[in-house]
């Protein structure tokens, strides 16, 4: 077998950047977006349910393009079985990772035994990683949080690590807060429990053979940076979503070429609408909506002038009956494209914005399609 992707950044000491799982956001023309600012970056799908896998509509859970390389899987579950059969049936669509998600603190995951709440039974998840890398045709990876609930995190994650390592995990991804699985909506459990980077740094130290990830909270490439310092990789959720010209500074990030300037590196905005708007005609073409593809970009040109109007344009006429590409082009035309990023329209999309009940919405139907297939 050939060398995977960990192993060959690992031999030439060249750094992972992650776009975080995140559902109804990290969608198959999500990661197309995000694929046209960094050739580099490993982008990560929504979670996918096992059973959903198993009984539901392959094609449309696990369809996506061949520009999206390299791209992880994630699944949920907590059956060996299961998992193993969801791995079986996604090997023929050729994805380089499989994820397993143990970070998740829904109310329905839960209800599923899976997610957060397997920060418990951690023989039970070393278990099911050692049946995924039996099937598994490309690295198993884990992603989890430093603990849950009344979890001492410097007690259980060291022995949590311990046994991902010696199940063969090829790399785990710490998003290093806790998860509050009573009390708490999956969107507090992303905020308010603190973030302990020290305790996920000194896991790195102690652990200098495995590929350790972090995760949690940070907001931009300069931030990524701080922690590629002493981590193996880095994983963004939200700033990458709700900032996504960050990414065009990733590729010179992980290479290591530029480490003070990565922070300002402008994507080709034009080569990036054509590239857009010739994706949105294949979608189309192929029975999409262009909103299904627009909704992800309104979180380009954070700050510059015009990025309300992009905004208001990609949202309100973008969602209309027969809307066309040239929306897009118009959305593009409203803004300019030279200007000091910071001097912007005063209009910044904030978290709060994107993350609100219509992302809490999102993530509710989402569920509903992993779960019930
Ligand atoms: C809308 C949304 C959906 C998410 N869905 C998932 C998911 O499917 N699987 C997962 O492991 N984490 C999920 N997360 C958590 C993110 O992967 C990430 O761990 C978290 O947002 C913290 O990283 P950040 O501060 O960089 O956003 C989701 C986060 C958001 C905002």
């Amino acid at each position: 077998m050939t060398a995977h992707f960990y192993e060959t950044a690992h031999q030439s000491g060249e750094k992972i950047f992650a776009v975080a799982p995140m559902i109804d956001w990290t969608d198959r023309h999500c990661r197309v977006l995000h694929r046209q600012l960094s050739s580099r970056a490993l982008l990560y799908t929504e979670m996918v349910v096992a059973d959903a896998i198993i009984h539901g509509p392959r094609d449309r859970l696990l369809g996506y393009s061949d520009i999206e390389h390299p791209v992880a899987l994630q699944l949920g579950g907590s059956d060996a079985a299961k998992l193993s059969e969801a791995i079986r049936i996604a090997a023929d669509y050729g994805y380089d990772e499989i994820n397993l998600n143990v970070g998740c603190p829904s109310d329905r995951v839960q209800s599923g035994t899976f997610g957060a709440c397997l920060m418990r039974d951690a023989a039970h998840v070393a278990d099911l990683v050692t049946a995924m890398k039996k099937v598994s045709p490309v690295p198993v990876t884990v992603k989890c949080r430093i603990g849950v609930d009344d979890q001492e995190p410097s007690e259980v994650l060291p022995d949590f690590l311990q046994r991902m390592i010696g199940a063969g995990a090829d790399a785990i991804w710490i998003h290093a807060r806790k998860a509050w699985l009573q009390g708490l909506s999956p969107k507090e459990n992303r905020e308010i429990p603190p973030l302990d980077y020290e305790l996920v740094h000194r896991m790195k130290r102690e652990n200098p053979n495995v590929f350790l990830g972090i995760n949690g909270g940070i907001k931009d490439l300069d931030e990524a940076a701080r922690h590629l310092t002493v981590m193996d990789g880095v994983m963004l959720g939200r700033a990458a979503y709700q900032n996504t010209g960050l990414l065009a500074g990733v590729d010179a990030l992980v290479a290591g070429s530029n480490p003070a300037g990565v922070g300002t590196v402008q994507p080709d905005w034009l080569a990036l609408r054509d590239a857009m708007i010739a994706y949105a005609e294949t979608v189309m073409a192929s029975g999409g909506r262009l909103h299904h593809v627009t909704r992800h970009m309104v979180g380009l040109f954070q700050g510059f002038a015009g990025a309300r109007r992009f905004r208001q344009i990609l949202s309100s006429e973008a969602t209309k009956p027969g809307a066309g590409v040239e929306i897009i082009e118009a959305a593009f035309a409203a803004v300019d494209l030279n200007p000091q990023p910071e001097q912007g329209d005063g209009d910044a999309i904030t978290g709060d914005a994107m993350a609100g009940d219509e992302m809490r919405g999102g993530e509710r139907i989402a569920f509903d399609i992993c779960l019930k297939g």
